[in-house]
């Protein structure tokens, strides 16, 4: 039988580098379903898709191929077949995604492809609505969270780590813009799970946190 495992919480937390381990202590694959939006919005945004029209994105979404691989170096991100990976990390995807992610009949795109991939293999998956709407059935829940400064911390060490310029003043604005995006959206909003494990990150390691999650599994 398929598990399912599923790891909600906000923008920085350390959802993936969490979930991307645990997949690999369980032998689960790991499912990064932000990845998803992210490469809807790169596609309406190459194609000029008005952003603001849900008609436009759901006929937009109906003629999208979206599919991760999973490899050693991480998650390989194809639309339509085509290699996205990087393109899909820029900082123009990332604040357009809202346009994307507040769309309610684009999101229930977004469940059936996810809840078809949960159904046919076991799996960790993050995201904001995991836990809430797209497994609710889930074996285990979890939301990970940690203090909005020590989540812009680690975004700004990340980029930097990568060789790229950061202004933090407009990074951590750009953060709390998104955790206020995906707080109060109808559709999907991050939320815990009534029946989720909450644990607060912010004075742990990756490593601690894995080691969290393993013992309370
Ligand atoms: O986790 P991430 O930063 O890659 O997510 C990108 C965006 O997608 C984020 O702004 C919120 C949205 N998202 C969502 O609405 N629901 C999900 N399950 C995952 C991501």
């Amino acid at each position: 039988m398929v598990k399912v495992i599923t790891i909600d919480g906000p923008a920085g937390a350390g959802k993936s580098t969490v979930a991307k381990a645990v997949a690999e202590r369980l032998k689960f694959s790991y499912l990064d379903t932000g990845a998803m939006y992210r490469a809807l919005t790169l596609k309406a945004m190459q194609n000029q898709v008005d952003l603001e029209d849900e008609s436009q994105l759901v006929d937009l979404a109906g003629k999208t191929r979206i599919d991760l691989e999973y490899t050693s170096g991480g998650v390989k991100v194809l639309l339509d077949g085509q290699d996205v990976s990087q393109d899909i990390r820029s900082i123009d995807v990332t604040n357009n995604t809202f346009y994307i992610a507040r769309a309610p009949r684009v999101r229930e795109l977004m469940v059936k492809w996810q809840q078809a991939i949960g159904a046919e293999k076991s799996i960790v998956t993050e995201g904001r609505d995991q836990g809430t709407v797209v497994f609710p059935q889930a074996a285990y829940k979890f939301y990970l969270d940690a203090d909005v400064q020590e989540r812009c911390k680690r975004r700004i060490e990340e980029l930097q780590a990568a060789g790229k310029d950061v202004d933090a003043k407009k990074l951590t604005e750009e953060l709390k813009q998104r955790d206020q995006n995906d707080l109060t959206r109808s559709a999907g909003p991050l939320k815990k799970a009534d029946d989720a494990c909450f644990i607060d990150s912010t004075y742990l390691s990756v490593d601690d946190v894995v080691e969290k999650i393993i013992a309370y599994l």
